[in-house]
């Protein structure tokens, strides 16, 4: 079956689906986007995903292209037309269509909306009893990560130079040398007694879904997280590490350039929480 892709207002085949080369999305990576789980036909934590949004545009100046209702409407059209169960909803939306000029367009423009979808399944187990590894590389990205842009290049290749060392995920160490978060999840380490520690929400890193849910999922089930930085040093030496995203649920990190973390496989409390998450989302999350 040929996926469909909204496209500034038409649902077309993805094959066929089209931007204008004068999108500033593409030329000046001027836009913001989301990645938002389906489950059941339905989105995961579909609110949190839409103030992030509306934060993401806020601080770009792009006027939201249409209601929060609207594109729900247009998110659940193209689950439904790609027949999704289980997968994920990708949404884009850039400042449009200008003529070349980094000022913004002295006529407003229409802001450019795409949203695409794809079928997959969370993390397997066995992929989960595996782990990833992680390299840690300098921060290299500009001063607000919090803003979810398409700006994506520091991450892209730190992602690569971490396949490249055969790891999975890079971690971002800040000039003080403490972990700011992965190129597209967030970071976290348990400590001894079972301190589950993540870095504080700033200017400095994705305010991620996933990590606001787990928060609230641990807290919920009487354990102990701390919201600090930590170190490379501390991570190394840590019980257990893991990394969470939309995508990758709650994943297990096994080593840390090339040092194991703790036992060197998935530790309790991070399978204990990936455990908590799940049945989060089986009850709906928070739609
Ligand atoms: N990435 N940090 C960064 C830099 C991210 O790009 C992401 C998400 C996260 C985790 O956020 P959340 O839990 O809301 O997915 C943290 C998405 C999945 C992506 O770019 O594909």
């Amino acid at each position: 079956m040929s996926r469909i892709a909204y496209v500034n207002g038409r649902y077309v085949p993805q094959s066929h689906a089209m931007v204008n080369v004068e999108d500033r999305g593409y030329q000046f990576a001027d836009g913001v986007y989301e990645v938002i789980a389906v489950l059941d036909g339905r989105l995961v934590d579909g609110e949190p995903h839409f103030d992030r949004l509306d934060r993401s545009l806020a601080g770009l100046r792009i006027d939201p292209p249409c209601t929060r209702r609207v594109l729900r409407l247009i998110l659940d059209q193209v689950t439904r037309r790609n027949r999704i169960s289980e997968g994920f909803v990708y949404l884009q939306i850039t400042r449009g269509v200008a003529p070349r000029n980094h000022a913004f367009p002295a006529r407003a423009t229409a802001p450019a909306l795409v949203v695409t979808a794809s079928r997959r399944g969370p993390p397997s187990p066995a992929a989960v009893e595996r782990g990833v590894t992680v390299v840690s590389v300098p921060e290299t990205r500009w001063a607000r990560p919090d803003l979810k842009t398409v700006s994506l290049l520091p991450n892209v290749l730190a992602k690569q130079q971490a396949l490249d060392a055969d790891a999975y995920e890079a971690w971002f160490v800040d000039p003080d040398g403490r972990v700011t978060e992965g190129s597209s999840t967030n970071a976290w380490i348990v400590l001894d007694g079972q301190e589950i520690v993540t870095r504080p929400l700033g200017q400095d890193i994705l305010a991620g879904i996933t990590r606001q849910t787990l928060i609230a999922v641990a807290r919920a089930s009487n354990m102990r997280v701390t919201e600090r930085a930590f170190s490379v040093a501390e991570a190394k030496s840590a019980r257990e590490a893991f990394i969470t995203s939309t995508t990758s649920f709650v994943m297990p990190v096994v080593a840390i350039d090339g040092a194991p973390v703790g036992a060197g496989r998935p530790g309790p409390v991070t399978l204990r929480l990936l455990d908590a998450y799940r049945r989060h989302l089986a009850s709906g999350g928070s739609d």
